[in-house]
């Protein structure tokens, strides 16, 4: 019996990752800033979302197919920008990327990655997407932007929640930062997961030495004018990544992007953020269709996915569950992560009667708030 089969979901995966990886680098995964307190409120945002069932429907036969912009993928799902894929598993951006390749989900690589935009177009290939910040030296941001036009990236993924440092104190803490150190602390927590120093630093010391992040670290005090120049420099799809508020996220449809994506960046900048799952509902009904409403932050099961779709979104993006199955089985791990996911939703969507992607709605959906409101009108 292999460690995966003993993952029966994606909470099992995050307690093999915490076993094999180091703490410092397990918690600058896992935790968010400060208290944590917007990761216990996006779970607790997700739970509070009731399903109604509909029943003696036909659901013999179901499926996660689903488009977005135009492209046919195997789950409404994309694989969130994460700077660690390549410190839990060597080379685990490109790990990553085939993993979704495989699934036909977009792959998203975040700027600050080990693995290079032309070596995941190169090896991974499948649908992907550039994450991007826009850095004070802004040159960079945009050689980035025109490299992946070259390699052929389907879109565009501006993130703009991180306009100062957050503030992590576990990191601090366990004497861990990036670019990657390996001192006091830090060490000793290394040397005491010698599967993980071997595996992954130890194979990238053996081919060539310890890869090196391309990108700044810090982000620009980025305003809606550097979105309407990007609009103007990439021809394809343009999603921007972040967005709280309906005004926000108006404002990122007239800069002319095609996508928005609710995220409270899975709880790691500000601890006192709402849940993006709260703030779903006003975001699409203010965008009105004029562009497609993405979202992310504590998706962990598939009723998540299926909450969040029939709130109106088109997909949800994933990002801890990816690295928590890189960490324990590599590619495999991840394959593992997104196959979970897609069983789960099966499951869901039967149970509310919904075969197929295009039947979820708001009709399953449960929200006494509503129901009152109504009632007092
Ligand atoms: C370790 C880690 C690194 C991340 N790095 C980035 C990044 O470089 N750029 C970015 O836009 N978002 C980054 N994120 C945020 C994710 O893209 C995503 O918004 C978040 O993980 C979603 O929440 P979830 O982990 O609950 O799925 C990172 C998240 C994690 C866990």
């Amino acid at each position: 019996m292999s460690v995966l089969d003993r993952c029966y979901n994606v909470a099992d995966m995050r307690e093999l990752a915490r076993r094999r990886l180091p703490r410092g680098m397990f918690e600058f995964i896992d935790r968010g800033a400060e208290d944590d307190e917007a990761i216990a409120n996006n779970q607790r945002a997700f739970r509070s979302v009731k399903l109604r069932t509909r029943v003696a429907v036909d659901v013999s036969v179901r499926s996660t197919e689903t488009t977005v912009f135009g492209r046919d993928l195997g789950l409404p799902l994309a694989i969130a920008p994460t700077g660690a894929a390549g410190l839990v598993w060597y080379r685990g951006e490109l790990e990553l990327a085939r993993a979704a390749a495989r699934a036909r989900i977009p792959y998203t690589l975040a700027s600050r990655s080990l693995t290079s935009i032309e070596d995941i177009a190169r090896e991974a290939g499948g649908i992907l997407w550039l994450q991007l910040y826009v850095w004070t030296r802004r040159e960079m941001s945009l050689a980035l932007v025109d490299r992946a036009k070259a390699a052929g990236f389907d879109a565009l993924l501006v993130t703009l929640d991180v306009p100062v440092d957050p503030n992590r104190e576990f990191n601090r803490r366990n004497g861990f930062s990036l670019p990657f150190t390996a001192t006091g602390r830090a060490a000793i927590d290394m040397l005491r997961h010698p599967r993980w120093l071997a595996g992954v630093i130890g194979r990238y010391w053996a081919n060539g030495g310890m890869p090196v992040f391309e990108a700044p670290d810090k982000a620009d005090n980025v305003t809606w004018d550097s979105i309407a120049e990007l609009r103007e420099r990439w021809p394809r799809t343009m999603m921007v990544k972040g967005i709280l508020s309906a005004e926000d996220a108006v404002r990122a449809v007239e800069c002319g992007a095609d996508a928005v994506v609710v995220s409270n960046h899975g709880g790691r900048c500000l601890d006192a953020a709402v849940a993006s799952i709260d703030v779903l509902p006003e975001i699409v009904e203010a965008v009105g269709g004029r562009a497609k409403v993405l979202l992310d932050s504590g998706v962990r099961r598939g009723t998540d996915i299926v909450k969040a779709l029939a709130l109106g979104a088109s997909a949800v993006l994933s990002g801890r569950p990816g690295l928590w199955g890189l960490s324990v089985a590599g590619s495999a791990g991840a394959d593992k992560v997104l196959s979970i996911f897609r069983s789960e939703m099966l499951t869901a969507m039967g149970q509310v009667g919904c075969p197929t992607i295009a039947d979820l709605g708001p009709d399953i959906i449960h929200r006494p708030s509503l129901r009152s409101a109504r009632v007092a009108a």
